[in-house]
């Protein structure tokens, strides 16, 4: 449809802009708490909350002060909590048992938050990278990250997320064939209702860097995820994977990182019309901290303009670090 626009001046877009209550009338998106997805980065001990150096504001949490946050975003209306493990170097393997570890802190974490705050749904991240020697989300063999081998292991990591208690299984390791791999190993144990938010467009991209000091990954990863992640020069391309791991049994699918990329946000809603996320990863979250501490821009007002964009390009929610302050901000309107 081409919508006809009346000549000035009787068209002029500014009547609508006149008052407040004139523009509340004519948005035509909002954002809310429910469209909040919060990450967690969990660490072991007891009683801690260590700030992250490259993220200002973002911790890692041991499961107790977990359990404590996740009982804060539900009273928020926030409806998910995203877990990441920080695994001690001491627990990084080549086969990387600790990922299917009933005991795992992600695993512990789920549990925790699901005693102390049944109404969140828990969504766990499916990747090797935070129990691998060399920081890759798969196996490494002859310096190659071989595909079918490691859906092995992210099938065995999926069931025990899923006999944890987790909602909603976040597979971000880009390997081919592992959302229907997982899709039949659920269903097959008895986890016909877990969730699947397949990573389905995510990017080989620079904008990690904070997280994986986050996680303690930066220091451990040899060479870079290009062979798996996908080429930011790429559009199509996300259209077909999406395409696949929809047909393979994927519940819901997320575009990553999120400013840079709306356009392929707006093409995966228009295109395919299933629930549509965002990851505003961590270097998003860094360069408008940064900017804010600097006094170069208003951190508040750049982060709530940055969410409801999100909303505008078409997606159904928004993975952000920012997801406490926001629904903090949207609860005292
Ligand atoms: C790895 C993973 C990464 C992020 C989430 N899961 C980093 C990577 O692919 O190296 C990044 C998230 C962020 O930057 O906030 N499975």
């Amino acid at each position: 449809m081409t919508p006809t626009v009346a000549p000035f001046p009787a068209a002029r877009f500014r009547r609508a802009r006149r008052t407040s209550a004139l523009r509340a009338l004519t948005q035509e998106n909002a954002l809310t708490p429910g469209d909040l997805i919060w990450p967690i980065f969990v660490r072991d001990g007891k009683g801690i909350e260590e700030p992250v150096g490259s993220m200002p504001g973002v911790m890692r949490r041991s499961v107790d002060k977990i359990a404590q946050a996740a009982k804060h975003a539900q009273s928020l209306g926030i409806p998910a909590i995203c877990l990441f493990p920080y695994t001690d170097d001491s627990l990084k393997t080549e086969d990387c048992a600790e990922a299917w570890n009933p005991n795992n802190l992600s695993n512990q974490a789920t549990r925790a938050i699901k005693d102390a705050a049944p109404d969140i749904a828990v969504m766990t991240d499916v990747a090797l990278d935070p129990y691998n020697i060399n920081g890759h989300d798969g196996f490494v063999e002859d310096d190659v990250i071989v595909n079918d081998r490691t859906v092995d292991a992210l099938v065995k990591m999926t069931l025990a997320q899923a006999e944890a208690g987790a909602d909603i299984i976040g597979p971000s390791d880009m390997m081919d064939g592992r959302i229907g791999a997982m899709r039949s190993a659920l269903e097959s144990e008895g986890h016909q209702n877990v969730m699947i938010l397949s990573y389905a467009a995510k990017y080989a991209s620079a904008y990690y860097g904070p997280f994986r000091d986050a996680v303690g990954a930066s220091g451990a990863l040899k060479g870079d995820k290009k062979t798996y992640q996908m080429n930011p020069a790429n559009s199509d391309e996300a259209m077909r994977l999406i395409q696949r791991d929809l047909q393979e049994g994927a519940d819901m699918v997320m575009v990553k990182p999120g400013m840079p990329y709306l356009d392929i946000c707006r093409r995966v809603k228009d295109g395919f019309g299933v629930p549509t996320y965002a990851y505003q990863v961590s270097g998003e979250y860094a360069m408008i901290e940064a900017a804010a501490q600097n006094g170069w821009i208003d951190g508040e007002r750049v982060m709530m303009e940055s969410l409801m964009c999100f909303k505008r390009a078409g997606c159904d929610g928004v993975l952000s670090y920012f997801a406490p302050r926001v629904a903090e901000i949207l609860a005292n309107g």
